[in-house]
């Protein structure tokens, strides 16, 4: 007997972003049939079983729409309180990120509000947050601590995490990040602190299932290249995935360090040498990119872009949203401002944060492509052609996002009213509403 399919979308155009050439991977006329929430038949429309529509539960036209995966949003740090408005308003005035961060405000900053934070009220805030990434069809995250700094903080921050992909219909990767900045208690033993990461928080968190990977800010203002070789050597050991804010702020030999290690990314890669990007080349090493920081902060250089192209590093493209360098919630801003900034091509941006992406966080057989048994998690458009996803600024044509198999409801997503800021406690919508 022939097998059942759940639904099926017919007259639309994919994009599949699975053309091993790196192409769109367009098929004009397609469909795809989905069951038990993975794709259980793609292709042309003129491939598709005689009896197709009597297999499907249900039948859905696509109107001509364009079909692309869903979108992965490979490097975040959504979970945190507070915000840093009043900062913004000083680099304006000509202050610069790694000076607010020497005078105990930047990361430390958020640091204080996350820790003051109850952890349902950091889920609030990161929920809707995550929801804006939603609504425009990202439907998997990462999301990193790195703003508790404390044993218990930092697992807090953790499991808001999970807790969205729990709560949420998103796929959600987590990161332990405590390699962020030295907190005030540990000020002038920094030893101290780095055995704090090594020998408590890191195990801690993998004993208990909260992280995925573990990542590390190498940076002057940050910890230098052994030390963050230290905390990531001893991830590996627990079996967790390597990551690294690399190269962001000056060239510390970032890029090559991740690559040695054989981390799945090195992000930002602002200040990386031709060595570097050779480094990352023979490890695959995926290049993540981040041109919300990049544009935030004022940024006078920009990763070498043409040199990972030559020597093919993947790259990905991600918000980094957060609340100092990155206050960006737009996965598709980030990609205009990748082309814009970072001269990407459209078709190289939505590969960035579909098919790169995805391989950021381990999950590539998974999604990141439209293929047979892959996660059905796609999105339709309205758009006359996918390089306008990179192209709108501040628009979101996503007509419906798909996830699991199943269209989540459109009407009322946020973006429109918003709470005025953190802790309004306004957390209602559509999205959430699904989840029962
Ligand atoms: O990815 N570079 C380090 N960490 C974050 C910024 C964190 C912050 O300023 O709060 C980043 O840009
Ligand atoms: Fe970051």
């Amino acid at each position: 007997m022939a097998e059942r399919w759940d639904a099926l979308w017919r007259n639309a155009a994919l994009a599949t972003m699975a053309d091993g050439d790196g192409g769109w991977g367009v098929i004009a006329s397609g469909a795809i049939a989905v069951r038990d929430g993975r794709i259980a038949w793609i292709g042309p429309e003129a491939d598709l079983p005689g009896d197709a529509e009597r297999r499907a539960a249900t039948v859905r036209d696509a109107a001509g729409r364009w079909i692309t995966p869903a979108l992965v949003d490979c490097h975040t740090h959504l979970v945190f309180g507070g915000d840093r408005a009043d900062e913004f308003e000083r680099r304006l005035r000509g202050e610069s990120y790694q000076e607010i961060a020497r005078s105990g405000g930047g990361i430390l900053s958020t640091v204080r509000a996350t820790r003051a934070a109850d952890e349902e009220s950091l889920y609030r805030s990161a929920a809707r947050r995550a929801r804006r990434l939603l609504a425009e069809g990202v439907t998997t995250i990462e999301v990193k601590s790195g703003y508790g700094l404390g044993v218990d903080s930092e697992l807090r921050m953790l499991r808001v995490g999970r807790r969205l992909g729990r709560e949420l219909p998103l796929t959600v990767r987590t990161t332990l990040l405590s390699a962020h900045a030295l907190p005030p208690e540990f000020e002038g033993d920094r030893a101290g602190f780095l055995r704090r990461v090594r020998e408590e928080i890191l195990p801690r968190a993998a004993a208990e299932g909260l992280a995925d990977a573990v990542d590390a800010f190498c940076d002057e203002i940050a910890f230098s290249r052994r030390e963050c070789e230290g905390v990531l050597r001893d991830g590996a050991e627990l079996g967790l995935d390597l990551r690294l804010h690399a190269d962001q702020l000056s060239d510390q030999g970032g890029a090559a360090l991740a690559a040695r290690l054989g981390a799945r990314s090195a992000d930002h890669l602002e200040y990386t040498s031709d060595e570097g990007v050779a480094a990352m080349a023979g490890s695959g090493t995926v290049a993540v990119l981040l041109p919300g920081a990049y544009h935030f902060l004022g940024g006078d250089r920009v990763p070498p872009v043409e040199a990972f192209r030559t020597r093919g590093v993947a790259m990905a493209v991600a918000t980094d949203l957060n609340p100092g360098s990155s206050p960006l919630a737009s996965l598709l801003l980030a990609m205009n401002l990748a082309c814009v900034h970072f001269g990407l091509t459209p078709l190289e941006a939505l590969a960035g944060v579909t098919r790169h992406g995805a391989r950021v966080l381990g999950l590539e057989a998974e999604r990141g492509t439209l293929e047979e048994a892959k996660a059905a998690d796609f999105v339709l458009w309205d758009v006359g052609h996918p390089r306008e996803l990179a192209y709108w600024a501040g628009a979101n044509p996503s007509a419906a996002v798909v996830r699991a198999g199943r269209p989540l409801p459109t009407e009322g997503m946020p973006g429109e009213a918003e709470p005025p800021s953190e802790g309004a406690g306004k957390d209602e919508g559509p999205i959430s509403s699904l989840q029962g």
